[in-house]
């Protein structure tokens, strides 16, 4: 028994003709309720082997004509039959019949078609009106399986971006608490200092206020004058005010530059983030690369001089924070790239419908097999744990959305060169318009 196939269910059991019956015989039998269905019926020969089909079309073409059934009825339906018949086998999946089938048809919905078995046997007609619905239904059923498939994708997808996304966050986070870490440690000893050279002071204004109060007093001694007077001029010594005062000065001076620095990096951290304004009309590019470079200064300063050369550039409409995160995933990169210790060049300058950024690291390069492959996702060159090879991905991706581009350049042991171009929506609009 042959395993049902999709096919046998669009297999109707029609009574085959013999090649020997009359047109008109045929044209009855065409006719009947049970035939309805069909547009042809099959003609087999004894042995079961299909020989043709006999169409509605060819048939209707007799009977309209003025006599023609009485003339032409008594002839043999193998005078008009299709003696090529659309022949498929039951083994057939249901999409290679409907592609064989489309392939042979000639009169489109015509015809049926013939299933055979793997003799080559008559075992049914099939309809092709039948074979189009079942088709359908199957593509119903798998546009509703690839959506489906769709959906999951997009929110692994969705997952993936917001794991890489905190991953570089972590890694910011850690470079920003380092760098926070250099101003803290001195504010904290310059202000521990000042509390020592303070005391001295205090024990200074101590002694001087006793001396003070033993000159007002009339009744003390002699003795009791010179003691204070000694301890007045020991406190003096030690507390060293003509000296202190410069001391001071600078310690003072040390401690507000750190606190700036904190506090730089601090508006810094939250510029980076900006998660209040997602998307921004008013962009200045050249905010987000300082940002990016100030954020990511730990992992660079050891790594590469850096030289900006920043042009005068248009606000654009973006999300800063997306585009911050571009900047660092490719800062990142060029440091990862270069091997102690290299330049990397950021420029930036726009024309009339696009700002540009352009970073270039002299870092080791990469073959043109890497080249191809860094815009896909978990592509990486480095060791598990270093690199999850989703940064460019998510790159392409960020700047895709923004309407823009991402192009690169690279050669083995010179450097690579990423350029990205962010459109400026508003004077392609105001052209369009002009
Ligand atoms: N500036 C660069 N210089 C050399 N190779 C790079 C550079 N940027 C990216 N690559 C290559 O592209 C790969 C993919 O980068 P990315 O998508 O950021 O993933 P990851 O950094 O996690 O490996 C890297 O593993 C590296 O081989
Ligand atoms: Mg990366």
């Amino acid at each position: 028994m042959p395993t049902a196939s999709a096919l046998t269910q669009l297999l109707k059991a029609v009574e085959p003709l013999a090649p020997d019956m009359s047109i008109a015989d045929v044209a009855d039998r065409l006719l009947t309720p049970q035939h309805k269905a069909f547009l042809s019926l099959p003609i087999v020969d004894s042995a079961g082997k299909p020989l043709g089909l006999v169409s509605r079309t060819a048939l209707q073409d007799i009977f309209m004509q003025r006599f023609g059934r009485d003339l032409r009825g008594r002839h043999p339906v193998t005078e008009i039959m299709n003696a090529q018949p659309l022949v498929v086998s039951l083994a057939t999946s249901l999409e290679e019949a409907a592609r064989q089938i489309t392939g042979q048809l000639q009169y489109p919905i015509t015809e049926d078609f013939v299933l055979v078995d793997q003799a080559g046997h008559y075992q049914g007609l099939g309809t092709v009106l039948d074979l189009l619905k079942a088709m359908e239904s199957r593509i119903a059923q798998r546009n509703t399986v690839l959506r489906k498939a769709l959906h999951d994708l997009k929110e692994s997808q969705a997952q993936l971006i917001q794991s890489e996304k905190m991953a570089s966050l972590g890694q910011m986070v850690a470079g920003v608490a380092h760098e926070l870490n250099t101003p803290l440690g001195y504010v904290k000893n310059n202000v521990q200092l000042m509390n020592e050279l303070g005391a001295a002071l205090f024990e200074l204004t101590d002694a001087q206020a006793r001396l003070a109060d033993c000159m007002a007093n009339p009744d003390t001694t002699e003795e009791q004058l010179a003691d204070a007077f000694a301890l007045a001029a020991q406190a003096r010594e030690a507390a060293a005010p003509e000296l202190l005062s410069a001391d001071m000065q600078q310690l003072f001076a040390d401690t507000m530059y750190g606190l700036e620095q904190i506090a730089e990096l601090v508006v810094g951290l939250k510029d980076f983030a900006r998660l209040d304004r997602a998307m921004s009309e008013e962009v200045d590019i050249n905010d987000c690369i300082r940002s990016a470079l100030l954020i990511a200064r730990n992992n660079t300063k050891d790594k590469a001089e850096i030289s900006l050369h920043l042009g005068q550039l248009p606000l654009i409409a973006c999300a800063p924070s997306q585009i911050n995160q571009v900047l660092l995933n490719l800062l990142n990169n060029a440091v990862h790239a270069i091997e102690g210790f290299g330049q990397v060049v950021i420029k930036s300058w726009a024309d009339e419908d696009a700002v540009f950024i352009s970073l270039q690291d002299s870092g080791k390069g990469m073959e043109a097999h890497v080249v191809a492959r860094i815009f896909d996702p978990f592509f990486t060159t480095k060791p598990v744990g270093q690199g999850t090879g989703l940064g460019l991905s998510i790159c392409f991706k960020i700047v895709q959305d923004h309407g823009g581009l991402i192009r690169v350049a690279s050669e083995p042991g010179r450097g690579t060169r990423f350029l990205i171009r962010l459109p400026r929506p508003q004077a392609a609009q105001l052209q369009r318009s002009a």
